[in-house]
């Protein structure tokens, strides 16, 4: 199963390793996404499955299919490169947008809709916990303070505002000041940490003995969910030391094959810069 299909690349490979009849149920929530995919992957019409759906669905999902186990889990998270050079959706800080940001853009509210509407300390938050973002609340501040004036419906508007409420010299040298205000939106707009942790844990649910799940973030908050939530299912018996008996009855589940992430080489990142972020994890059900 590929969780986020996007452009189709991995999935490719992974119909290209498993023929001639391996199966392969992609999910991704952008129909756009999904289009372009059925097309460029024609030629593996029969082994192929596309699903509109947020991969935290995949148990419901694959019921339908009658599909109770996996022997492949691969999420790529966060947003294409397709999505973010299609500056109409609004994920780009870059290009001049309506502010959407949604993944699924027939659902959901848009971050048009956040800006203009959260309390200034609920904004805050999400900027914060999202974005990692030290200028947080001085940005809620002013995004509060502007749309009292008028509402706030475009990306490079959102931007002005961002770069107007850090001071220059505090400017990161390789970040673009908005980036982490727009990934802490584009989380909140989409809910991408809940469908994370929910499809981790389905995930490994189905997947067959010895299959394995294997997840590219892009973030330290995706990673440290997948990190997190690899060790909860890799640990045995949680009783304490005193206890003379387990009664806790836990078994691992999941071994870790990569216990630090896989990161990209130089040649990588100067072929595609957008993969610099990238950590992947590996691990096998037990
Ligand atoms: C980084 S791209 C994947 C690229 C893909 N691996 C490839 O080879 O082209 C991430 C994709 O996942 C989708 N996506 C993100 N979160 C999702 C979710 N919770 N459920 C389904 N699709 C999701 C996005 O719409 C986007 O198309």
């Amino acid at each position: 199963m590929d969780g986020t299909i996007g452009g189709g690349g991995h999935s490719r490979l992974i119909l290209e390793a498993s023929s001639p009849d391996g199966v392969v149920y992609g999910f991704d929530r952008d129909e756009e996404a999904l289009r372009a995919v059925a097309e460029r992957l024609g030629g593996y019409a029969g082994r192929l499955r596309l699903l509109r759906k947020n991969f935290a669905e995949l148990e419901e999902s694959l019921a339908e299919f009658e599909i109770d186990r996996i022997d492949g889990f691969l999420l790529d998270l966060g947003v294409s490169s397709h999505q973010l050079d299609r500056g109409a959706r609004g994920f780009s800080f870059q290009q001049d947008a309506p502010l959407d940001m949604r993944m699924d853009f027939s659902t959901g509210v848009t971050a048009e809709y956040l800006v203009n509407n959260l309390p200034e300390k609920e904004l805050a938050r999400i900027i914060r916990d999202f974005g990692e973002e030290r200028w947080a609340v001085r940005i809620a501040k002013r995004i509060v303070e502007a749309r009292r004036l008028f509402p706030l419906k475009t990306t490079l508007q959102l931007v002005d505002i961002i770069k107007g409420s850090i001071p220059r010299a505090k400017w990161e040298d390789r970040l673009h000041p908005a980036t982490r205000t727009f990934q802490a939106l584009r989380i909140a707009v989409n809910d991408e940490l809940e469908s994370l942790e929910k499809g981790l844990v389905s995930g490994i649910n189905m997947l067959a003995r010895g299959g394995r799940i294997v997840v590219i973030s892009f973030h330290s908050l995706e990673d440290r969910i997948v990190k997190n939530t690899f060790r909860e299912f890799a640990k045995g018996c949680i009783c304490p030391k005193s206890a003379p008996l387990c009664v806790c009855g836990k078994v691992p589940q999941l071994k870790i094959i990569t216990p630090r992430p896989v990161l990209p080489r130089n040649e990588e990142i100067m072929a595609n810069p957008r993969s610099r972020s990238a950590k992947l994890r590996v691990a096998e059900k037990l």
